[in-house]
């Protein structure tokens, strides 16, 4: 990794700052995760770069300042730096591309390239930092956004701009169905996050979840979890800073990022080492700022939107972890997956009854609330008489619901199951679930 590439020549401004004398700094210190530079009078957010004269340089990121110098988080690795080494200021925050050129590409924490297709086409490079949409400006969610998965698409209709959770233990099914949603969204773009993940499993994703007809229509950023946690963090922003970009230009965007509680992990790190005290669960208070302030960088904007689709890990299956609640609650709605359902080989193994989305009943006509609310009685019905059902103790009679869902079990099943590889649309799974639910209120009169 070499710092050149954030130097992208800009026309006269660059050629203006590369004309004058360049001011050096040092290096006075390299403890932990961070280090401290003298002599350089950078500001906060800008890339610097450290390496003797001729020698590979490393581009650092100023997280602080004060009047003893300023305080950075290397973006790449700092072997080789010790105190003394000369460091140089670039005047420049990190620059992230844009463009058509990006799709299919799998780029890092910077928005370099990592794959083997040679330059980035990139049309423009705009700096990582973007205002939030205007509260007032934004447009109401009133579309939805196909994800081309039927539980998703009837019973948490996700609109246009959006921000949903996808909560879930460890191997449930986060990635396979992000991969789904990658394959079947009616999106124009297609901007995935892996953040943390491990290496392995980053190219097992590309491959085998998301195949070369996923990622052609995607534009994957990719931080795994041995690089230093700015780059983890950065590669968060990265991705929200590209779906942005091509929101800005009047595109309906779907950000997903793989996972939300990894960028909130990189940011405790980044938190605890410049001297934030710990709080929740070890968590500084900074982190709950960035998630909000990342989040809410997606969703609407006068013209396009970013529909965002964030995993967020519940370890151990605790579903009252600090970053599940922050998220829940900064969300506009949750789908969670259910380790009970993934160990049956029920996939996707969405907890319908669990998940909610907020802004369902304004992106869906009155018959399709009705059809979905039916399914959900009718599912409800059958989990508070699952006891007595397993137990054998069920008088048939008793609830026409319960009857109706023992009655038809494989064709609820059929229909919220879903394989890797079967496309459908929303108005393809719309039309069957009114079928289902024709059929259900025809044994019990439910309709
Ligand atoms: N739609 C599906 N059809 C069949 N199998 C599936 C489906 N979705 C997931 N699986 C199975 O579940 C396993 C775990 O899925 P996945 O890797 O998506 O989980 P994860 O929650 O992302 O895991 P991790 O927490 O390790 O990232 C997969 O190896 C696959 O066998
Ligand atoms: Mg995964």
């Amino acid at each position: 990794m070499t710092a050149a590439t954030l130097l992208r020549p800009r026309g006269l401004d660059d050629a203006v700052r590369a004309a004058r004398p360049q001011r050096v700094g040092t290096v006075t210190s390299a403890v932990g995760l961070g280090l401290t530079v003298a002599g350089l009078d950078a500001h906060v957010g800008e890339v610097i770069t450290v390496g003797a004269e001729g020698a590979a340089q490393t581009a650092v990121e100023v997280v602080a300042t004060d009047a003893t110098g300023v305080r950075c988080m290397p973006l790449g690795r700092l072997t080789g730096i010790t105190a003394g080494t000369p460091a140089r200021s670039t005047g420049r925050p990190v620059l992230v591309p844009t463009g058509a050129g990006l799709f299919g590409r799998v780029l890092d924490g910077l928005g370099r390239p990592i794959d083997d297709h040679g330059p980035l086409d990139a049309q423009g490079w705009v700096p990582l930092d973007h205002d939030t949409p205007n509260a007032m400006a934004r447009t109401r969610i009133d579309t939805p956004m196909q994800l081309g998965v039927r539980v998703l698409d009837t019973l948490t209709t996700v609109g246009r701009g959006q921000r949903m959770g996808l909560f879930a233990g460890s191997g449930v099914g986060k990635s396979s169905l992000l991969s789904m949603i990658a394959r079947g969204s009616d999106a124009a773009v297609n901007v995935i996050a892996l953040v943390g993940e491990r290496g392995r499993e980053v190219r097992e994703f590309l491959e085998d979840d998301l195949g070369p007809a996923g990622l052609a229509r995607s534009i994957v950023v990719v931080s795994t979890s041995d690089e230093p946690a700015l780059m983890r963090l950065r590669a968060a922003f990265v991705a929200t800073r590209i779906a942005e970009s091509f929101r800005d230009a009047g595109q309906d965007v779907v950000l997903m990022m793989d996972s939300l509680t990894r960028v909130a992990m990189a940011q405790r790190e980044i938190g605890l080492s410049v001297g934030e005290p710990p709080a929740t669960r070890g968590y500084p208070p900074s982190t709950f700022s960035v998630l909000a302030g990342l989040l809410e960088r997606a969703g609407t904007d006068r013209v396009g939107s970013v529909t965002g689709i964030y995993t967020v890990l519940v370890d151990g299956d605790d579903h009252n972890e600090p970053i599940a609640d922050a998220a829940r609650s900064i969300l506009d709605g949750h789908v969670v997956l259910d380790r009970k359902l993934a160990v049956t080989g029920h996939f996707p193994s969405v907890d319908a009854l669990g998940s909610i989305s907020r802004v369902a009943s304004k992106v869906t006509t009155p018959e399709q609330r009705a059809t979905a609310t039916a399914l959900r009685k009718v599912m409800a019905a059958r989990r508070a008489a699952q006891d007595l059902l397993d137990v054998g103790a069920y008088q048939r009679g008793t609830n026409p619901l319960v009857d109706a869902a023992v009655d038809h079990q494989d064709a609820i099943d059929a229909f919220l199951r879903q394989g890797m590889a079967e496309q459908v649309t929303a108005a393809g799974s719309w039309e069957r679930l009114s079928g289902l639910v024709r059929t259900l209120g025809a044994g019990g009169g439910l309709l």
